[in-house]
């Protein structure tokens, strides 16, 4: 988790997790950020996963983790793809995001096309499955592709970066490198009050 991360996002402002499941780490940006508005974008559906589990069940928990935590007036439940919820969020509106959907490489890297746009200049975005091993090829090719050395690594497994202009970003379009083989990435540890 973001813990070393959070402690120089500013409180009180919009925030957004991409992949939601139980709430866990949703509880957590909550309870550190106290967001005014919080989207929180998952189907709980199981149709990215291939598990089947009672989404309805676990989508409760989330809402139950964020009730405790206090945050239930600010929580904006989307429950639909990422791609679907990019219409409900405006331009350069979120102060922190966290990506944490569908890990696949393709996947990782249209969730970053499309929700750069929506972070506001000095807000971050960040990500789980940093060089974990078993989603290494998947997450952190369209990171590094995307942002290169601007990528931090927060604790073992999170990758950030801070929207330091209003520009666009351009990578190849996936086709042209997702499958390549990986060479590991080594990127600069995210240090306290560099957000
Ligand atoms: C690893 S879990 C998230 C765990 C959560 N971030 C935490 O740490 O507590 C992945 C979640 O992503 C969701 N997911 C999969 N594909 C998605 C997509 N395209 N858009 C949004 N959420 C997605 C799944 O339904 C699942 O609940």
């Amino acid at each position: 988790m973001l813990y070393a991360a959070l402690g120089s996002i500013r409180t009180g402002g919009v925030i957004c997790e991409i992949g939601v499941h139980k709430g866990q780490n949703a509880e957590v940006m909550a309870r550190h950020l106290r967001p005014v508005l919080f989207y929180l974008i998952d189907p709980w559906d199981g149709s990215c996963l291939r598990r089947t589990l009672d989404w309805d069940a676990v989508m409760a928990q989330a809402r139950k983790r964020l009730y405790d935590v206090g945050a239930a007036d600010a929580c904006m439940w989307l429950r639909k793809r990422s791609d679907v919820a990019t219409g409900d969020i405006p331009e350069r509106s979120i102060d922190f995001i966290y990506i944490d959907g569908d890990h696949h490489c393709e996947a990782v890297w249209k969730d970053i096309q499309a929700y750069w746009p929506k972070v506001r200049v000095g807000g971050v975005m960040a990500g789980h499955e940093w060089d974990t091993c078993r989603v290494t090829n998947c997450v952190t090719p369209p990171v590094v592709r995307t942002f290169g050395d601007a990528v931090r690594a927060v604790g073992s497994d999170s990758w950030c970066v801070v929207k330091r202009e209003d520009t666009a970003i351009v990578t190849e379009p996936p086709d042209a490198w997702h499958r390549k083989p990986y060479r590991r990435w080594v990127a600069k540890p995210l240090t306290f009050g560099e957000l």
